[in-house]
């Protein structure tokens, strides 16, 4: 069972447009809702698998109610925290072309009460769950350290938990320990404080992650795959694409795929690998399903190609 966190939900609205105009009432020829949240795509992703799977959502308002209507429509469990505010409507324009403009809310702030009572769902959920994965920005009211204290009552209670955040809720975090952490090349390059330009340098910064706390590291680097880095050694996995359809939500499938997989070593990174690949060629955040996989396309080694350099190179 794999508990999810996603402390800051959305309800998504996206809006099909013929093409965009400032300042004009653009005509949308389309639209539809969806749960968001990088937690809530995970479980998204761990249900398409056939596992079980709860999400922990603080939500609040109407938004927040048909948050969980959508998900229970979906068959996923939700462990709803009630909060005062609302929850946020993040909006997403499709344009024919296939640009997509996104305006994400806030969200609500939480209040003292609200984040204990999180924090204490979060240790009910986890009961006999095998991994918590707490992924996403952290709302207002939530302190960068609150993904520190998770990881540290998530191990007191003897389970594992897995992160998916960035800046300083992910530094403040390593030093926990968190047992593996996903970041995207951008937000490596972020948390070391240096431009990588090839895996090489991606294995470098991953290293240092390790350094700083983390039991283990998987990378995931757009088109050139991912990189997974545990005190055990360091595999390099990939699988060809024939047409990427949409990256929305390829990491959150990626992390999804290591964890159904059992969390480490090589065949979970080829877990990994296999749901990026296949979640790309699908559209929107869609996730894959057992069917969509192909693991036979997956490649994984040891031999990390340090020169190999990366196609969207990390600033
Ligand atoms: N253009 C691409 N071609 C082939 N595979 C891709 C491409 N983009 C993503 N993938 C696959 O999906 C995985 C995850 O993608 P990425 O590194 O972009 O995650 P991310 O930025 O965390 O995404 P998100 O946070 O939106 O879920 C990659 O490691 C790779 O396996
Ligand atoms: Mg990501």
């Amino acid at each position: 069972m794999i508990v999810t966190v996603t402390p800051n939900p959305s309800l998504d609205r996206t809006y099909e447009v013929p093409s965009l105009d400032r300042g004009e009432v653009v005509r949308a020829t389309g639209e539809r809702m969806d749960p968001g949240g990088k937690g809530v795509n995970v479980s998204r992703a761990v249900a398409a698998a056939g596992r079980r799977t709860v999400a922990v959502l603080p939500l609040g308002g109407a938004p927040g109610a048909l948050v969980a209507e959508l998900l229970a429509a979906q068959g996923i469990e939700v462990a709803p925290v009630p909060v005062a505010g609302t929850t946020r409507s993040n909006i997403a324009l499709a344009e024919a072309d296939g640009v997509l403009t996104k305006v994400n809310a806030p969200g609500p702030e939480l209040g003292p009460e609200e984040r204990e009572l999180l924090l204490q769902t979060v240790r009910r959920q986890a009961h006999g769950a095998d991994w918590i994965a707490c992924c996403g920005s952290l709302p207002r009211g939530l302190a960068p350290s609150w993904y520190a204290d998770l990881v540290a009552r998530a191990h007191v209670a003897g389970v594992r938990i897995a992160l998916d955040t960035s800046g300083p809720a992910l530094l403040a975090a390593l030093r926990e320990g968190p047992d593996v952490v996903k970041p995207n090349a951008e937000e490596l390059a972020e948390a070391v404080g240096r431009p990588l330009a090839t895996v090489g340098d991606a294995l470098k910064a991953a290293d240092d992650l390790r350094s700083l706390g983390a039991g283990a590291v998987l990378a995931s680097l757009g088109a050139d795959g991912q990189l997974l880095v545990t005190g055990a050694g360091a595999w390099y996995g990939g699988a060809p694409v024939a047409a990427v359809r949409s990256n929305v939500g390829a990491g959150d499938a990626s992390l999804a795929g290591f964890l159904i997989a059992g969390g480490a070593g090589p065949e979970a990174l080829a877990s990994a690998v296999a749901h990026g690949a296949a979640a790309v060629q699908l559209p929107g955040s869609v996730m894959p399903t057992p069917a969509d996989l192909s693991p036979a396309a997956v490649t994984v080694t040891a031999d990390v190609p340090l020169d190999r350099p990366l196609t969207d190179p990390a600033p």
